[in-house]
């Protein structure tokens, strides 16, 4: 759709098939005159989701909207991120999506794409200082209250006095992590503040990396042995803290938070070995931004809800941000009801009994 002056300019600057590709570009023979839109996921291990819910829901869409699209996964390689990136601006993409890796790459990808006159989408990160015409999501900063109330209520049940309380964070690159933590510590603080909890180890977890944070937890409770509740701020992450809990009989005893309902949170869950997980419909996130980018290549602007406020570009981005739920044993069968999990993946043998007890057909 994209044709013109930016296409040839666009090839030209990342010549990677040359002249013959330049000509298709520009004449739009070869791909014909149907919009087309490129997605980068990041990568496939941080979190289930990108590959089993992402992927899934946004390629859906596409098709749906009879659109051209191509959606590759970065696998958290950033060199590999930036060549995507440029193939598919070479490519004629008219709009392009990215979940960045970190927001310098993201940034230099995004600028690219500005100045080869391809739209842009940040799609559940926001890239700090980059140029996004729009910026797709969940209220993060709702996913670490509702975190740090889970731990609250878990903590309440199982009576624990003053407990130590160790925060696994996400990858301090993605903005993400940032305002899951904003969320939770303004839960955990004035607890903090009034002694009713104790501040315990508070670490990041580089590239939200699930063996390291394994690792981390492990030091955390060699150094800390009273750790009483541990914030993990996904799935993946209190997946590798429970190991460690497991190690010493104290999974269960001592809550863990999670997010994603990943089919592993949700069993974690009914085990009674994670305090809870956030549901974040994936299904509503890749919708909205599938509709933007349809319209964005379509030469239409897209509807957007909010605004969000990128503190080092110092800009307003229009924004979609939908709400997340928490999910607790006592509602893990609604993530199932909803059809985003299905029961055959949480259900497995092992678990037939505990998914009966929890409602779940
Ligand atoms: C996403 C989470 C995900 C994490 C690791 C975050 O930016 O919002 O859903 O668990 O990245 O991939």
């Amino acid at each position: 759709m994209r044709r013109g002056i930016l296409s040839l300019l666009a090839v030209g600057a990342f010549a990677v098939s040359g002249t013959a590709a330049c000509t298709a570009n520009v004449s739009g023979s070869g791909r014909g005159d149907k919009p087309r839109i490129g997605v980068i996921l990041p990568d496939s291990k941080s979190s289930a989701r990108w590959e089993t819910a992402d992927r899934k829901y946004l390629a859906a869409a596409f098709k749906a909207a009879g659109v051209d699209y191509e959606i590759q996964n970065a696998q958290n390689d950033k060199s590999a991120f930036t060549t995507l990136a440029e193939q598919m601006i070479t490519q004629g993409v008219d709009v392009l999506m990215i979940v960045n890796l970190d927001s310098g790459t993201g940034k230099a990808v995004l600028d690219k794409a500005r100045n080869a006159g391809v739209a842009t989408i940040d799609y559940d990160r926001l890239t700090l200082g980059g140029s996004a015409r729009y910026y797709v999501s969940f209220d993060n900063t709702a996913v670490g209250t509702l975190q740090g109330q889970g731990l609250v209520r878990c903590l309440a049940e199982a009576k624990a006095t003053r407990p130590v309380i160790a925060e696994l964070n996400g990858s301090q690159t993605d903005n993400n992590s940032t305002l899951f933590k904003e969320g939770y510590d303004g839960v955990l603080g004035p607890r903090f503040a009034s002694g009713e909890y104790v501040k315990g180890p508070d670490q990041w977890i580089e590239e939200w990396d699930n063996t390291r944070a394994g690792t981390t937890f492990e030091q955390m409770m060699t150094a800390q042995p009273n750790i009483g509740g541990v914030i993990a701020a996904n799935d993946g992450v209190a997946n590798a803290a429970i190991n460690v809990l497991k190690k010493q009989g104290l999974n269960g005893r001592i809550p863990v938070t999670g997010q994603d309902a990943t089919a592993q949170g949700l069993q974690n869950i009914l085990n009674g070995d994670q305090c809870m997980t956030v549901y974040k419909d994936v299904r509503r996130e890749a919708a909205a931004a599938a509709k933007l980018a349809i319209a964005l290549a379509k030469g239409e602007t897209g509807v957007t809800t909010t605004k969000v406020y990128d503190r080092v570009g110092k800009r307003d981005i229009d924004a979609i941000l939908l709400e997340p739920k928490a999910i607790t044993r006592a509602n893990v069968r609604d993530v199932i009801e909803d059809g985003y999990v299905s029961a055959d993946e949480v259900c497995t043998a092992d678990f037939a009994a505990k998914c009966a007890a929890a409602g779940i057909k």
